[in-house]
């Protein structure tokens, strides 16, 4: 059945599985961006003067240029947790909830995590290399050695939900935990040892080093050739926050020059990585696509909880995961 163009309009940048959106089905007609590219493609920014609500993605900016040509909108809908790509005080100046999807990809992230860090600790990506290219030729004892996590010392940057979910697994593998944030968190410490110190600190005496903080002014390229001088020349930094925390070209320069052993990232700057860049070509250094929230089970709840949202600011009722919930007061006062 065709859409009926006079119910709500729902802009969503990037195509979700639209069974994964049913529950607004009944409530919006729904208009779908590209796959495979950032920002509102040219159709969608045709609609935005008519647009109610819209589901935006992770790499789409929505600034003051895109609100101004959205009069009517009610709410924005985030599907991510992060929000780095929303100016969120314009929005809360122009009465726009905007809500995201915290809590339900913690679990995801901080097994990716660990994924990331055990195969940076014990060589996955170059092992695998060798295997398949032919330089396996017997079981050797020197051959392929890594690090073992045993007694290693994790350092969290950014003790949040998901830090705390890394410092858990980390400490069943037997790690030492040391960490700086802004939360107090006396209960992770209680659960798994953690101790928080100063960053220099954690910097000086981690063999890993796990990223869990958002991407702001403060941590923009907090990671750079001053902090790889910092840190252990056997050290492994892992990022699944956000790329721009690591200055890329610092990075290159501190794995070709050994200031730091090797790098795992899930997140990098800009996204993608362009094909050719250097961190690539690295032995040492493992790149995946942004996939620390990718499990069936977790980018369907985090269609859910999108949703649920996107309906509650349509009908004017508070979002269930409101990322600007001052926004209320100021509509409260106006
Ligand atoms: C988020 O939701 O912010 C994550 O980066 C998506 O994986």
């Amino acid at each position: 059945m065709p859409d009926n163009p006079d119910r709500t309009l729902v802009l969503v940048t990037h195509p979700i599985p639209k069974n994964w959106l049913s529950p607004l089905l009944d409530h919006c007609r729904l208009e779908i961006g590209e796959g495979g590219t950032a920002g509102f493609s040219d159709m969608l920014k045709t609609m935005l003067p008519q647009t109610d609500g819209i589901i935006s993605m992770l790499m789409d900016p929505i600034n003051a240029g895109i609100l101004e040509k959205a009069p009517r909108l009610k709410v924005i809908s985030n599907y991510a947790a992060g929000l780095d790509n929303i100016d969120l005080p314009e929005c809360t100046r122009r009465g726009i909830p905007v809500g995201h999807t915290p809590g339900i990809l913690t679990a995801a992230t901080a097994d990716l995590t660990m994924a990331l860090l055990l195969s940076a600790a014990r060589g996955i990506k170059r092992a695998a290399l060798d295997a398949r290219e032919g330089r396996w030729k017997s079981w050797t004892p020197d051959g392929w050695l890594g690090h073992d996590l045993k007694d290693a010392c994790l350092g969290i940057i950014g003790m949040g939900l998901i830090g705390s979910e890394v410092a858990a697994r980390a400490a069943a593998f037997g790690m030492r935990i040391v960490y700086t944030s802004l939360l107090d968190n006396r209960e992770v410490e209680r659960r798994t040892g953690a101790k928080q110190v100063e960053l220099d600190d954690l910097l000086a005496q981690s063999d890993f080093i796990s990223l869990h903080v958002p991407l702001t002014a403060d941590t923009r390229h907090m990671f750079n050739k001053s902090t790889f001088q910092k840190m252990k020349s056997n050290a492994i930094l892992v990022n699944a926050a956000r790329g721009p925390i690591i200055d890329m070209d610092d990075l290159a320069g501190a794995l070709e020059n050994g200031l730091i052993a090797a790098a795992a990232l899930d997140v990098t700057e800009p996204e993608p990585l362009p094909p050719g860049h250097r961190l690539f070509s690295l032995p040492n250094c493992l790149i995946v696509p942004h996939i620390g929230s990718a499990t069936f089970g977790t980018r369907q709840k985090m269609a859910v909880m999108a949703s649920e949202n996107l309906l509650a600011g349509l009908e004017g009722r508070p979002l269930p995961a409101c990322a600007n919930p001052e926004v209320y007061q100021i509509k409260s006062k106006n």
